[in-house]
């Protein structure tokens, strides 16, 4: 089976963890305060700080912020539902917003409606590794006060007019989940500039504790480990070389696929570095997405759907505000988007051949 996505793992990475596994210190410690120091440098914030996954990374970015009762948070209707589940765990409300349909982030011209009084932060999504017009979520937000928390947990490396994504917002989560640019098996950080912001995450992560056993804030334990740190700190060391990898793949896929009338290919945007965390099309017609999924299963290719059911139909966030227009661009995406296999372990030759396999399909070549 060709999978959708797999992570990288080297001997580095495995002389890694296992040296932390002899030194003893397993919870965070030293190894995790390196990880945070280059990670932050990686992305040129001040701040980085490590945290047990992704989810509790926006959770903290948006508590550090004071985001809270009576507050709303606008966020895309199409995205991972930790992005709005976040936001009620805060106490807030999510307000949910439509999407663009070529880089499936925010739409900025929904956002600037979506915005009220109640409004206190919006977290744009670079979903699958392109980054979202931050030029207009930026300016929408410095002129209605808003706070920004960039979701980077698909976007590790992707870059805004040669900047990182992470370092555009007040905030920033990432994911090192097995899927993402680089993993630590769970786990997750936030970025910030903002001295008040670093040390709120850093105290809500560790039950609150100013010093040993004696409690300021009602926090959590949402650490992270020294061991997967450990190899966090190995797969940093190669982010730039993997995502060079995915890239290439990426461009293999867009010259193999390009002359398919069915497929809308990613789009990389003229200010925009994309680190195809996932290569997702779109797929024309009615049920042609599954029937191609489908197809490619039975040829040993697997594939994924990110996401066939968008937010504003999740049961569990049933509370969620549904902003003025919102969702046909994401009811589209959701019947329609399918990601193809891409990962830095994949071979040239597997790109061709699922490419191929696309192709006879779509050009009726092969039936079910
Ligand atoms: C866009 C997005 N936000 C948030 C998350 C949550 O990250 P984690 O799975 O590490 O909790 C993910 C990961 O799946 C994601 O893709």
């Amino acid at each position: 089976m060709i999978r959708v996505s797999a992570p990288h793992i080297t001997n580095d990475d495995i002389r890694a963890v296992v040296e932390v596994l002899r030194s003893g210190t397993l919870a965070f410690g030293r190894v995790g305060e390196e990880f945070e120091k280059e990670l932050a440098r990686y992305l040129g914030v001040k701040h980085a700080v490590a945290v047990a996954n992704g989810t509790v990374a926006l959770y903290l970015s948006m508590k550090a912020l004071g985001v809270g009762p009576g507050d709303e948070v606008v966020v895309p209707d199409f995205t991972f539902f930790a992005t709005a589940s976040t936001v009620f765990h805060t106490g807030a409300v999510p307000v949910l917003v439509d999407i663009e349909l070529d880089t499936y982030s925010i739409d900025v011209e929904r956002l600037e409606e979506a915005v009220s009084d109640r409004t206190r932060a919006v977290v744009p999504v670079h979903l699958y590794g392109h980054p979202a017009d931050m030029d207009s979520v930026l300016g929408i937000a410095r002129e209605r006060n808003l706070y920004v928390v960039e979701d980077c947990a698909q976007a590790l490396g992707a870059e805004f007019r040669g900047r990182k994504v992470g370092s555009l917002g007040h905030a920033a989560a990432f994911s090192f989940y097995p899927t993402k640019s680089i993993t630590t098996g769970e786990g997750g950080a936030v970025a910030t500039d903002m001295d008040s912001a670093a040390d709120l995450v850093r105290l809500l992560r560790n039950h609150g504790q100013r010093s040993r056993y004696y409690h300021v804030e009602l926090g959590w334990n949402m650490r992270m480990s020294n061991i997967e740190a450990a190899l966090g700190l190995s797969q940093l060391r190669r982010v730039e070389e993997m995502n060079e990898r995915r890239r290439k793949l990426a461009r293999i896929y867009l010259e193999e696929l390009s002359a398919l009338p069915q497929l809308r290919l990613p789009v990389e945007k003229s200010w925009a570095k994309h680190v195809y965390n996932l290569f997702t099309i779109r797929v024309e017609g009615e049920g042609v997405r599954d029937k191609l999924a489908e197809f490619l299963r039975r040829n040993n290719v697997e594939t994924a759907i990110h996401y066939p059911t968008p937010l504003h139909r999740q049961p569990a966030l049933a509370n969620a505000k549904k902003a003025r227009n919102c969702c046909e661009a994401s009811e589209k995406a959701s019947k329609h988007v399918l990601s193809l296999p891409l990962h830095p372990g994949l071979r040239e030759e597997d790109v061709i051949h699922v490419s191929k396999l696309v192709k006879n399909f779509l050009r009726g070549g092969s039936s079910l």
